[in-house]
């Protein structure tokens, strides 16, 4: 006979009073935490299957944080899918799903947080200079997170690689006592970075977007062979050549201090990133290329 597998009944925490009760029953075990805006898919999933593997019990936040949204339109077409992203995680093993409300994570209220954060200058390139303001608000929602989680192992992606560059900075710097668990770009069988936005392409964007995905794959074989802006003006020019994509950057970067580079030999650790507009939805991806 086999012992049946004892999991707990997962709890859906919609504000600080009922997230406390439910985290007071994992005091003293590891704790995984999975931050996320909602609008959950495969890439989510990929984190959230590393976390119940390695913890104890398992949070995901299911919040569309509005500080860290640059653009009014952007944060009003976010997706929104609560009910669906709870039975999504249910059946992966999650303990806790935190969907707070504003006035949770934001005591203040309408002003909501006025904290500025120091991101190490990792926030002077690529997405930084493109969404003024995006970085501080992410710091602001992941350390308040972060307070009341209360996590010992937090998981994030390499698809939004800056962001989790910034967090194991801010990590570190104030001495948070949590884990930051890299995990690889999960994509579509045909390339396309796996991400929330990509529901708000229409048919046939979506039909081109892997585009992106092959253009920047071909980089890899550019490396020591041509120059690193004869690579750039190349992989750009490929993107831009389907019509309905269009490139906001393209940008290769040392990865560990996110700085353009402009020759090969510059670093060690090498990463092309890029933001592509499939009017209006707006698409990240990066690549290592060394
Ligand atoms: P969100 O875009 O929902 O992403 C939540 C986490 O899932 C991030 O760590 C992100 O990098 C990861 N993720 C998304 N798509 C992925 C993919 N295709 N492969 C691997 N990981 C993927 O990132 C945020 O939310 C927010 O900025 C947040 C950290 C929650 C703060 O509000």
């Amino acid at each position: 006979m086999f012992a049946p597998i004892l999991r707990s009944i997962m709890i859906v925490a919609k504000n600080l009073t009922d997230f406390n009760e439910a985290r007071s029953a994992f005091d003293g075990k590891i704790i995984g935490f999975v931050p996320t805006m909602g609008a959950l898919h495969e890439g989510h999933a990929s984190l959230i299957r590393k976390a119940v593997a390695e913890c104890d019990a398992v949070v995901v936040s299911d919040f569309v944080n509005p500080t860290q949204f640059n653009n009014q339109n952007d944060f009003n077409t976010y997706p929104r899918t609560l009910d669906q992203d709870c039975a999504f995680v249910e059946q992966l093993g999650v303990d806790i799903v935190f969907a707070p409300g504003v006035g949770d994570v934001y005591p203040q209220g309408g002003d909501f947080d006025k904290k500025v954060f120091d991101l190490g200058g990792l926030d002077e390139y690529g997405e930084g200079p493109r969404r003024p303001g995006h970085f501080n608000g992410m710091a602001q929602i992941v350390t308040r997170l972060f307070d009341i989680v209360r996590p010992g192992k937090a998981y994030f992606g390499e698809k939004d690689f800056q962001q989790l560059a910034i967090i194991e900075y801010f990590t570190r710097a104030l001495n948070y006592p949590i884990e930051i668990v890299r995990c690889p770009i999960a994509r579509a069988e045909d390339g396309l970075a796996l991400s929330s936005r990509n529901e708000l392409l229409t048919p046939e964007q979506r039909a081109v977007a892997p585009h992106i995905y092959k253009c920047i794959s071909k980089a890899v074989d550019m490396v020591g062979n041509i120059s690193v802006a004869e690579t750039i003006k190349r992989v750009t020019e490929a993107i831009d050549s389907e019509k309905l994509l269009r490139t906001e950057y393209v940008e290769i970067i040392n990865s560990l201090t996110l700085q353009p580079i402009t020759h090969w030999e510059q670093a060690e650790h090498i990463r092309l990133s890029c933001a592509v507009y499939a009017d209006p939805v707006r698409l990240i991806d990066n690549i290592k290329l060394k």
